[in-house]
């Protein structure tokens, strides 16, 4: 190989990236050529995220594909896809709305193998990794395909909730490379995640839990929406900095 490890390392760590030697080793693994790896290299210093050239990231646990110009799932919300496993009962019924990749579908199928677990995103490349990933996908607005109104134990959803107003101070490479509709919620970041609310409570059977990743004082914002719709006992939940990361709400009879 002509370009040594070391020698990924160093450009790795030129470009900025915080995590060079895992990212060199993530790179190395993958078993580039050396055209390819040169190439991946140029990729990367110019901000793209690693996975995209891998193909690859790591979600709970479990390798997932990713294909360039879809979002690349976040280690935060692992904690969504932990909490929503924990109220998926054997057998239930599960929806991810703008699933991506499928990373939360995902990990609530291989948590609770005897579950439905369904994903929808408006994203073709997207839905086509996810359904690689295992997870029945469906191509479309929210939950506009899925009928069984009132039969659902868990409906999620990562959507884009970041405010227009607060997308320009996003990491650089995020803004240059990740897809502006996998991450602008409209003015106040809400403006899909009150569609989700909607289409959760048509969907949720009552005592069924809708999981949204949030952040800011979103929770509070989307309170009204959240009553309004049916939904009782939303508990935020936070990160280790006391920040949001999102909320738990339970359809009332
Ligand atoms: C922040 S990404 C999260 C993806 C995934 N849930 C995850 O956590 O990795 C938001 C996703 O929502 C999708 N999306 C945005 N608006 C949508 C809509 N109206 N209907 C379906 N999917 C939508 C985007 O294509 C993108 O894949």
């Amino acid at each position: 190989m002509l370009i040594d490890r070391a020698a990924v390392v160093a450009r790795l760590a030129a470009a900025g990236c915080v995590a060079p030697d895992e990212e060199a080793d993530a790179l190395l693994a993958a078993g580039p050529d050396d055209a390819t790896l040169a190439a991946w290299l140029r990729r990367r210093e110019d901000g793209e995220p690693l996975a995209w050239l891998t193909g690859t990231t790591t979600f709970a646990g479990r390798a997932l594909h990713v294909a360039p110009g879809t979002y690349v799932p976040r280690p935060r919300t692992e904690d969504l896809a932990r909490r929503a496993a924990g109220a998926l009962p054997p057998g239930g019924r599960a929806a991810d709305l703008c699933t991506g990749v499928g990373a939360v579908a995902a990990a609530l199928r291989a948590a609770v193998p005897s579950a439905t677990v369904v994903g929808t995103d408006r994203d073709p490349v997207a839905a086509a990794c996810a359904r690689r990933n295992g997870v029945a996908t469906v191509v479309a607005d929210l939950a506009a395909p899925l009928g069984g109104d009132g039969a659902w134990d868990v409906v999620t959803a990562v959507c884009p909730y970041v405010p227009t107003g607060e997308v320009a101070f996003l990491p650089r490479d995020v803004q240059r490379h990740e897809p502006r509709p996998a991450l602008d919620g409209g003015p106040d970041g809400l403006a899909v995640a009150r569609r989700v609310v909607g289409a959760a409570a048509r969907l949720l059977r009552p005592g069924g839990r809708l999981l949204l990743e949030l952040g800011g004082h979103q929770d509070e914002a989307l309170a009204r929406d959240l009553a309004a719709a049916g939904f009782t006992a939303a508990e935020p939940w936070h990160d280790d900095d006391g920040d949001l990361r999102g909320l738990t709400a339970r359809r009332t009879a």
